[in-house]
């Protein structure tokens, strides 16, 4: 699968910080937050990426490109080890970026990378930046785990976990059936993004994981402005479903953070710190 990572957002949440740095550079214990997303994509066998970015960006394309120069200084330094893990996923991903010419939203960008991803396999995969997904012991299998799901079931599938009511009209927020001899799974029937609490059918959020049909690009084209005056992914969502088509929500039961809100920046760096300690 390849996956596509929407970076075309303006960071409001993280203003004045991302005048001048795009919110996926913010670091979390010295490490920008793509890099955390990368490496979950590979821990699950994804090595291609379509990032969508905006004429803004250009600082977040050079962080995934190698920097010949930087490299020889460090290495007269005897200091190239600082920037190994980030240049062996530079080396062992296809990464391209495509750009958002306007901020015309989430499905929008999606939208945008439907060229590029163009090929054979199925499904395609969806991974917000601002969500940091993290497991106690290894590296989240979450998006593998939902692959399988989407190939069993011939279903897209998307992660959910539950937030508190004051929080849903942050999120896309599901209504779901449990779904027959599965674990943690749910057959999604409505999909409502950023319901306020009184309207919101349940707690279950959409956590930014998505492996989708292709036919999202066929169904995105029809959607038309929504929640903020945007194209929306869950509404494309939402439209596969009035097309009957099967979606498949899967809890995720690790911990994840929203490192698009300083609040949650800080619990990432909080929780990434004692990890370190630990290991
Ligand atoms: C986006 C999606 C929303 C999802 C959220 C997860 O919202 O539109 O459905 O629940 O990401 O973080 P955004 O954070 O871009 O407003």
């Amino acid at each position: 699968m390849i996956a596509i990572i929407p970076s075309a957002g303006l960071g409001t949440r993280f203003l004045p910080f991302t005048k001048s740095v795009p919110k996926e550079l913010v670091p979390i214990m010295g490490v920008p937050s793509i890099q955390y997303i990368i490496k979950e994509a590979c821990s699950n066998d994804i090595t291609s990426f379509c990032i969508v970015i905006n004429k803004q960006k250009t600082a977040l394309k050079q962080y995934l490109t190698i920097d010949n120069a930087l490299n020889t200084e460090l290495k007269k330094k005897n200091k190239l080890f600082l920037v190994e893990e980030i240049n062996n996923i530079i080396e062992k991903c296809t990464i391209q970026f495509i750009d958002q010419y306007a901020p015309l939203g989430l499905g929008h960008a999606v939208l945008c990378a439907r060229e590029l991803s163009k090929y054979n396999e199925p499904f395609v995969c969806i991974m917000l930046p601002d969500e940091l997904l993290f497991d106690d012991q290894h590296e989240p299998t979450l998006l593998k785990e939902m692959h399988e799901l989407a190939q069993q079931h011939t279903a897209s599938v998307i992660a959910v976990k539950e937030v508190p009511l004051s929080q849903t009209a942050s999120y896309g927020i599901i209504k779901a059936n449990s779904l027959p001899n599965t674990k943690n799974c749910f057959l999604v029937n409505q999909v409502i993004e950023k319901p306020n609490p009184l309207q919101a059918p349940s707690r279950l959020a959409i956590i930014g994981r998505y492996v989708l049909e292709k036919d999202i690009f066929d169904v995105l084209p029809t959607v038309s402005a929504g929640s903020g005056g945007e194209i929306q992914l869950t509404d494309g969502i939402a439209a596969l479903i009035d097309k009957g088509k099967k979606v498949i929500a899967y809890q995720y039961a690790g911990n994840r953070f929203d490192v698009g809100s300083p609040q949650g920046w800080l619990d990432a760096n909080i929780f990434i710190n004692n990890k370190q300690k630990k290991s």
